[in-house]
């Protein structure tokens, strides 16, 4: 005989019509929540398509202006910028460079779009020519110490890059700075030569929690930055790793980080909602290129719907913790969002 279950147990009561969903709703996403990634490249007059992610280019500064303006005028309050310079070199010395591409492209935008905040993403791999997130030890070039192994990534010498490039993208307008690369102290020492140049008011974001991920490939076709040699293992972290989610994110939150940021998204989302119980600092997430492309690819392909699943991927990041998504569906999901 089956058991019929007492009236006062049934969920589903909420559930009947779209007007009683909507009203228990836990999660709603906003255009607010979202922050555009764009890639700024030299040249002009140029939009050069990312093959493995659609709809996404990377624009000269020219073309900046019109992007800077199309996003403000979604709702979205934020962007953030990947600069691909013309020269790299040892140092990635555009990074630092005032007249620089990233430096360049801010003021463009902070023209055409004033209210649009422009954050900096501050990392190295973009303008080095091998392609790693700092300096690397290696005889015969800057910085060499011939202590320590070849292909070691030098953390000291590129916390002072890193502040120097900093004070330049806040000097040229960058409203947050989010030092991407995983080296050890490097909110610390932006916060202090911020402070040092006159920018004690410009925030850190924090990309405090990174993991070395496979899903970062069509960004770095996108940024033209992958490794010329080995991988980002010995500063990024192992996807293994949970505690070290949480010792990382208290060492930047002591060092005066302002927001702190998980990446990537979904394959995250447990690291994501732990932290969000331990910290009351606004978090974000990035939804990374690769998680961009799986739902493109397959979406291509007629196997699953692209704004539906994008948007689902996109609530789950919100509800597992995420005051705010760095990811490349911005421009279409508050499209998207209004439509209704
Ligand atoms: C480093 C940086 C990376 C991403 C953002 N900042 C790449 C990396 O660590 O190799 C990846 C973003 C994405 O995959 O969408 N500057």
């Amino acid at each position: 005989m089956t058991t019929i279950p007492t009236p006062s147990f049934r969920p589903r009561r909420l559930r009947l019509t779209a007007g009683i969903r909507r009203l228990v709703r836990e999660t709603t996403l906003s255009p607010a929540d979202f922050i555009y990634p764009l890639f700024v490249r030299h040249g002009r007059d140029q939009r050069v398509p990312v093959r493995s992610m659609p709809g996404v280019f990377q624009l000269t500064v020219d073309q900046l202006a019109v992007e800077a303006r199309a996003i403000a005028g979604l709702g979205i309050p934020a962007v953030i910028l990947f600069g691909i310079p013309a020269v790299k070199d040892a140092v990635g010395s555009d990074n630092y460079n005032p007249d620089g591409i990233v430096p360049q492209a801010i003021r463009a935008i902070k023209d055409a779009a004033p209210d649009l905040l422009v954050i900096s993403d501050m990392c190295f791999c973009e303008y080095t020519d091998h392609g790693h997130c700092g300096i690397i030890n290696a005889p015969g070039q800057p910085y060499y110490t011939p202590g320590l192994p070849a292909g070691y990534l030098l953390n000291d010498p590129t916390l002072e890059l890193l502040g120097r490039a900093s004070a330049v993208h806040a000097q040229a307008g960058a409203d947050i700075i989010a030092p991407s690369g995983m080296i050890d102290g490097m909110v610390a020492a932006i916060r202090q030569a911020l402070d040092a140049a006159g920018y004690a008011h410009v925030p850190i974001m924090s990309y405090a929690v990174k993991y070395a991920s496979g899903f970062y490939g069509p960004f770095r076709e996108a940024a033209e930055s992958p490794p010329q040699f080995g991988d980002r293992s010995q500063y990024q972290m192992d996807p293994a790793n949970r505690r070290e989610a949480l010792k990382e994110a208290r060492l930047d939150i002591a060092e005066g980080a302002d927001i702190l940021m998980v990446k990537p998204a979904l394959p995250y989302l447990d690291v994501l909602s732990q932290l969000r119980a331990v910290t009351d600092l606004p978090l974000a997430a990035y939804q990374v290129s690769g998680e961009y492309a799986m739902l493109h690819a397959a979406a291509a392909n007629g196997w699953l719907d692209l704004r539906r699943c994008a948007l689902e991927s996109l609530t789950a990041i919100k509800r597992a913790g995420a005051d705010m998504i760095l990811t490349y569906f911005a421009r279409d999901a508050a499209r998207w969002l209004a439509e209704g």
